[in-house]
C-alpha cells in the first residue's frame, strides 16, 4: 500500500470557489490523496484562484512565489512538490501563467476539475499540463460524490452547485469569460446531492450559482424549474432544517422566488441582491439591464412577501465616469433599503471587459474617499440591525464548538454567529436562543425553550466551513 499523498488546496474568491475545492478533493481521494492544512508537508498544492478584482488576481503571483521557494527545499530533501493553478485566473490567463511562473506544473479551468488525475500524469510524464477547455458534457456528472465521513467531517452546512455561469456581461465583471455560459443541473441531480448531505448529518443547504435565480434545471416532468419550485421541492427532504440560495440577481428574481419565500418556513429570510449603484445613469454604462427603482420594486415585493426578510448586497465605487451625483444616489439608495450588511468594492478595471476600455477613470483619491464614506453607513446600518437581535429569542443553527471552551456557536437565519454555554450534542439541531449581548459582530446569549427539532443520529462532527 502506497503512503498517503497529501493535498493542500488555498481558495480565493466567491463561495463557487469553495465549493469547488471540496470537490477537487473528493476527485483525487480516490487517486490516494488526503488533505493536509499545512503546505510544507504537501505533494500537490492547488491553488483555487479568483479573477474578480486586480488585487485578487495577483495575490497568486506572491503565492507562486513563495511555493517555488517550497518547490527547491522539496527538492533538496528528495521529495517532489507539483503546483496546480485553478479556478478562474486559470481560466483567464491559461498559458500565461506557466510563462510568468515556471514553478506550475498544472493549469486546470473551473470547468476541468473532472480531468485532475489526468492531468497530473499528464504534468508527471511531460512536465506540463494545461486544460481550460469549456467541455460540453456536464462536468458534475464526472465527480464522484463526496464519501459520508468527508461530509460529516464537513460540517452541518453546505454549499450545492445549482448553475454555473453568466449570460449578464456587466461591463465590468470577468465571469461570463471565466466561468463560461450559463448552465444549470438537472433537478434530479440536485436531489441526490442533497439527499446525500442529509443522510449525514448536513441540516443546512446553501444553492450556490453565480446567477443563482436564474435557475432553470429540467425538472422531473422534463420542463425547465424555476428556483422557487426547486426550493420547494428541496423542502420536502427530511433532515434539511434551513435552506439559502447565493447570489441572485436582482433581473431573474420571478414570482415562484417570491412564493417560496412566503410559504417555505426553512427558506432563511435573507437575501443577497447585489445592486452595485443606485444611479440609473452608471447601472445602464454597467449593464445591469434595471433601474435603481426596479430594484426597489424586487426589495418590496420580497418584503411583501415575508415581513422579516433582510438583504446584503454589492456595491462597487467608482465605476468609470462615477459622479459625486452618481454615488449619492447609491448612499440614498443604501439609506432608503437598510441592509443588514454589504460588501463593497473600489472599481479595478479587467482585461478584456468592456468597461476597462471607458474613459474618466474616477481617481484613486476620490474611490478611497467614497468606499470609506460608503462603508460607514453600511456599517451603521449592520450595527443597528444586530443590536436589535438584543433582547430577542432567535432560531440558532449550531455549528461547532468556540474557541471560548463549553461555548458552541452557530448562526441565526441572518447568518450572524450565536454562541451559547451548552454540550456539544446541540450541534445540528436549531434551538431558540435568548440574545443577551452583541459582542462585536457575535450574538451572546442561553438556549431558550425546550428543543425544537430532535437530534440525529447522524449528528455532525464539530468542523464546518462556511462561504466566502
Ligand atoms: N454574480 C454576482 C456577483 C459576482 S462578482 C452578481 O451579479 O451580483 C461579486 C461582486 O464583485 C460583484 O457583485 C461586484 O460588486 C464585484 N465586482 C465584480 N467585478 C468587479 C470589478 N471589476 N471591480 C470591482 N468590483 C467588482
Ligand atoms: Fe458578473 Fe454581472 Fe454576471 Fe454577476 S451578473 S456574474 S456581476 S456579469
Ligand atoms: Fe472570483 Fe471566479 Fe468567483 S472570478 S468571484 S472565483 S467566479
Amino acid at each position: 500500500m502506497n503512503e498517503p499523498r497529501k493535498l493542500h488546496i488555498k481558495s480565493y474568491g466567491c463561495q463557487m470557489n469553495v465549493y469547488d475545492a471540496q470537490r477537487m478533493v473528493d476527485t483525487l481521494a480516490p487517486e490516494g490523496f488526503v488533505e493536509t492544512a499545512a503546505v510544507d508537508d504537501a505533494d500537490l498544492v492547488i491553488l483555487n484562484t479568483c479573477h474578480i478584482r486586480e488585487k485578487a488576481a495577483e495575490k497568486v503571483y506572491s503565492e507562486l512565489g513563495r511555493l517555488r521557494e517550497a518547490k527547491d527545499e522539496a527538492r533538496r530533501a528528495g521529495r517532489a512538490l507539483t503546483v496546480a493553478v485553478a479556478g478562474c485566473v486559470a481560466q483567464a490567463e491559461g498559458e500565461e501563467i506557466i510563462r510568468r511562473a515556471p514553478v506550475v506544473d498544472v493549469v486546470v479551468g473551473p470547468q476541468s476539475y473532472h480531468h485532475l488525475p489526468q492531468l497530473l500524469a499528464r504534468a508527471r510524464q511531460d512536465g506540463r499540463a494545461l486544460d481550460t477547455e469549456f467541455p460540453l458534457d456536464d462536468k458534475f456528472q464526472h465527480l464522484p460524490a463526496p464519501r459520508p465521513d468527508t461530509i460529516r467531517a464537513r460540517g452541518v452546512s453546505a454549499f450545492v452547485t445549482v448553475q454555473e455561469g453568466c449570460d449578464k456581461f456587466c461591463t465590468f465583471c470577468v465571469v461570463p469569460y471565466t466561468r463560461g455560459a450559463e448552465v444549470s443541473r438537472p433537478v434530479k441531480r440536485i436531489v441526490e446531492d442533497v439527499r446525500r448531505l442529509a443522510d449525514n448529518g448536513v441540516r443546512e443547504i446553501t444553492l450556490i450559482g453565480q446567477n443563482v435565480n436564474a435557475f432553470h434545471g429540467e425538472g422531473p416532468d422534463g420542463r425547465p424549474w424555476p428556483l422557487g419550485r426547486l426550493l420547494e421541492h428541496l423542502a420536502t427532504i427530511e433532515g434539511i432544517a434551513r435552506l439559502r440560495y447565493s447570489t441572485s440577481h436582482p433581473r431573474d428574481v420571478d414570482d415562484s422566488l417570491i412564493a417560496a419565500h412566503r410559504d417555505l418556513p426553512s427558506l432563511m429570510p435573507f437575501v443577497h441582491l447585489p445592486v452595485q449603484s443606485g444611479s440609473d445613469r452608471i447601472l445602464a454604462a454597467m449593464n445591469r439591464k434595471h433601474t435603481a427603482d426596479d430594484y426597489r420594486r424586487v426589495i418590496d415585493r420580497f418584503r411583501a412577501a415575508c415581513s422579516q426578510i433582510a438583504f446584503s448586497s454589492d456595491f462597487i465605487v467608482g465605476f468609470p465616469g462615477e459622479s459625486e451625483e452618481d454615488f449619492a444616489a447609491t448612499l440614498a439608495l443604501i439609506e432608503q433599503i437598510g441592509y443588514a450588511g454589504a460588501y463593497s468594492f473600489k472599481y479595478s478595471p479587467r482585461p478584456g471587459t468592456p468597461a476597462a476600455e471607458m474613459p474618466e477613470m474616477v481617481a484613486t483619491a476620490v474611490m478611497d474617499e467614497r468606499l470609506a464614506r460608503l462603508q460607514d453607513l453600511i456599517d451603521r446600518q449592520q450595527a443597528a440591525f444586530n443590536a436589535a437581535m438584543v433582547g430577542q429569542t432567535v432560531d440558532v443553527l449550531f455549528e461547532r464548538d468556540a474557541r471560548y471552551p463549553g461555548q458552541i456557536v452557530g448562526r441565526t437565519a441572518y447568518l450572524q454567529p450565536a454562541h451559547v454555554l451548552a454540550p456539544p450534542d446541540i450541534i445540528g439541531q436549531v434551538l431558540p436562543v435568548a440574545v443577551d449581548r452583541l459582542e462585536r459582530y457575535s450574538l451572546i446569549g442561553q438556549l431558550a425553550g425546550p428543543q425544537q427539532i430532535p437530534p440525529r443520529s447522524a449528528s455532525a462532527s464539530p468542523t464546518v466551513s462556511t462561504g466566502a
